[in-house]
């Protein structure tokens, strides 16, 4: 297993059929990653040690799923200085714009890169994660254009008869 680049952390499994998404992305374009579920809540010391001791374990970026009080991405933020991109989970009360908001309304000087609410945001979470890295890696840049190109293809393909 090639050392993790990506860390995926979420807030509880109960976002994990969305954050699969990711994961399943992520590996679509090669990109070692590790899952994790914690709680900037419930678990807020181990969450400061996940972001603490993220880069000198050699990731690059991290992604990070949560919704209601959706504090997780920024609490990450706040002690890495990894990038940091977020993705809000929809809930039965207010349909994700709580998360969202939580989310992307950070304070000056500490950023969370915000994705869309749910399923586009955790796929789309991954793509920029990829295309941060593909910065530095060729190959992975190439990955990421048979990517679009596929999507192109696929759309072309579904025309209406
Ligand atoms: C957040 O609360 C989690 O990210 C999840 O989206 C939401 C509900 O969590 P559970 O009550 O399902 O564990 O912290």
């Amino acid at each position: 297993m090639e050392h993790p680049l990506v860390g995926i952390v979420m807030g509880s499994t109960s976002d994990l059929p969305v954050m699969k998404r990711t994961a399943n992305t992520l590996a679509d374009l090669g990109v070692p990653h590790e899952v994790k579920v914690l709680s900037a809540h419930r678990t807020p010391e181990e969450t400061l040690a996940y972001a603490r001791t993220a880069e000198e374990r050699g990731l690059k970026v991290l992604i990070a799923g949560a919704g209601m009080a959706a504090a997780l991405p920024g609490v990450l933020a706040s002690s890495t200085l990894l990038p940091v991109l977020g993705v809000p989970m929809r809930s039965d009360t207010l349909l994700g714009l709580d998360a969202l908001l939580s989310i992307v309304q950070m304070p000056g000087g500490v950023p969370v890169g915000t994705l869309a609410i749910g399923g586009a945001g955790a796929t789309n979470a991954a793509v920029l994660a990829a295309e941060i890295l593909s910065l530095g890696d060729t190959a992975l840049r190439e990955r990421l254009k048979a990517y679009r190109a596929a999507q192109a293809a696929k759309v072309l393909a579904s025309q209406p008869d």
